[in-house]
């Protein structure tokens, strides 16, 4: 059986960690956005390690890198086992949030190359662009066009706040290449990533493997009041969009709490941005655009939310003479992980006396939209104190490679 090289993998990290790299006061961090320099060292490195190992490396038309090793043992033809993550990163991100499940894929593959051990697949070490949305869309970009739910072309033409589309910024790195990673090709995907959460520390074990990964849709609501003098406008003459929109936030906040109570324990609803207009100290609020947030493992107790958001906003336009609207600006369905692949990865654990454990996740990951196209499985590092987007974010190196092992032993299992 292969072993994975703790200190090999952690090299990789390090070294990507330089990418981009930013003065914290505490922990390392890094800015990573994509098209710019430390994105396109990041991306050089990759290629060039992939290419280390004897990988065929290749860029499609969003720039979403795919290296893969087909040994003399494996049918060309065959369907590849395929596992990644991403490179990009929130501004002062983390080093492990992505860049652990693209160069953990890459260390098994060496792994399984050390070991002399030959699988019948291909293997294909994936890094998708903009996981995190950060420049160009709200996120999950290379992924949702290898998934052809978005095309190449039009993803080539978003543009950033300054005009610049993602077809210039690529083409500004040399990582604008051509086609489509198509993920239906895929006999199964895989991808590792922390946990930024506290699930896995607190039972105190390594290996998370997601059931279903959390849907989220994302509301704008406004309430429409009327602008007037905070002096000379007597009490019972307002129409305060603020306070009306105050009493939707605290609607909100208890309708999930109830639901979480009732009904399905991972709900979560926030109001997450607030825009009060005119927002001056003596003016009473006359208009109030609010972002709200709404997110579960289960579609219904998402829709059930947003109907709570609707009624709680037609009872303070009844009771205070606002105007109250609802847009729903995006819905992904939550996606359940394939059970195949779970089993695969819980059944590695158990042969390698490494513990798993069941768990949902919370934030969205290019998994979901793999998920769409393929047998697809999401496993999780333990976060310290559950901290990410953030320098402080942190996963023991041991810990890095004890969950890499697992991917290791469950893609191979894959490929067998
Ligand atoms: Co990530």
């Amino acid at each position: 059986m292969e072993t994975v090289s703790e200190s090999r993998l952690r090299q990789d990290l390090e070294a990507n960690a330089e990418f981009g790299a930013i003065d914290a006061d505490a922990g390392r961090g890094r800015t990573v956005h994509t098209g710019t320099e430390a994105n396109r060292r990041a991306r050089q490195h990759l290629v060039e390690r992939m290419q280390d190992a004897g990988l065929d490396v290749t860029v499609d038309g969003v720039g979403n890198i795919a290296g893969t090793w087909t040994p003399e043992s494996a049918d060309p033809d065959a369907a590849p086992v395929a596992a990644g993550s991403h490179l990009d990163s929130v501004p002062e991100g983390g080093i492990f949030d992505g860049p652990l499940g693209v160069y953990a894929v890459l260390e098994a593959v060496r792994a399984r190359q050390d070991a002399g051990v030959e699988p019948a697949r291909p293997i294909t070490v994936v890094s998708f662009t903009e996981e995190e949305g950060q420049r160009f869309a709200s996120g999950l970009l290379g992924s949702s066009a290898a998934a052809g739910l978005q095309a190449v072309e039009e993803a080539l033409m978003l543009r950033d706040d300054d005009g610049t589309t993602l077809r210039e910024a690529l083409a500004s790195i040399d990582f604008l290449g051509q086609g489509r990673l198509d993920a239906s090709e895929w006999d199964a995907w895989l991808e590792l990533h922390v946990e930024q959460d506290t699930t896995l520390e607190e039972a105190g074990v390594p290996v998370g493997v997601v059931t279903t990964i959390t849907g989220i849709a994302h509301y704008e609501a406004t309430v429409e009041g009327e602008a007037n003098h905070a002096g000379a406008t007597a009490m019972g003459e307002r129409r305060d969009a603020l306070a009306a929109a105050s009493e939707v936030v605290g609607d909100v906040e208890r309708a999930a709490q109830e639901v979480v109570a009732t009904d399905s324990e991972t709900a979560v609803a926030t109001v997450g941005s607030v825009d009060v207009q005119p927002n001056a100290t003596n003016v009473v609020p006359g208009q109030v655009e609010m972002g709200i947030d709404v997110r579960d493992v289960r579609r219904e107790t998402m829709d059930a939310l947003a109907d709570r958001v609707e009624k709680s906003l037609a009872r303070v336009a009844d009771a205070r003479g606002v105007e109250t609207t609802l847009a729903r600006e995006m819905v992904v369905d939550p996606a359940p992980m394939s059970d195949r692949v779970r089993n695969a990865a819980h059944d590695a654990g158990n042969r390698l006396g490494i513990g798993t454990k069941d768990l949902p996740s919370g934030a969205a990951h290019d998994t979901m939209h793999v998920a769409t196209q393929t047998d697809a499985a999401l496993l999780f590092a333990p976060s310290r104190d559950g901290i990410s987007h953030n320098p402080r974010e942190w996963t023991d190196w041991a810990d890095c490679a004890t969950v890499t092992q697992v991917l290791a032993g469950t893609v191979a299992d894959l490929a067998t």
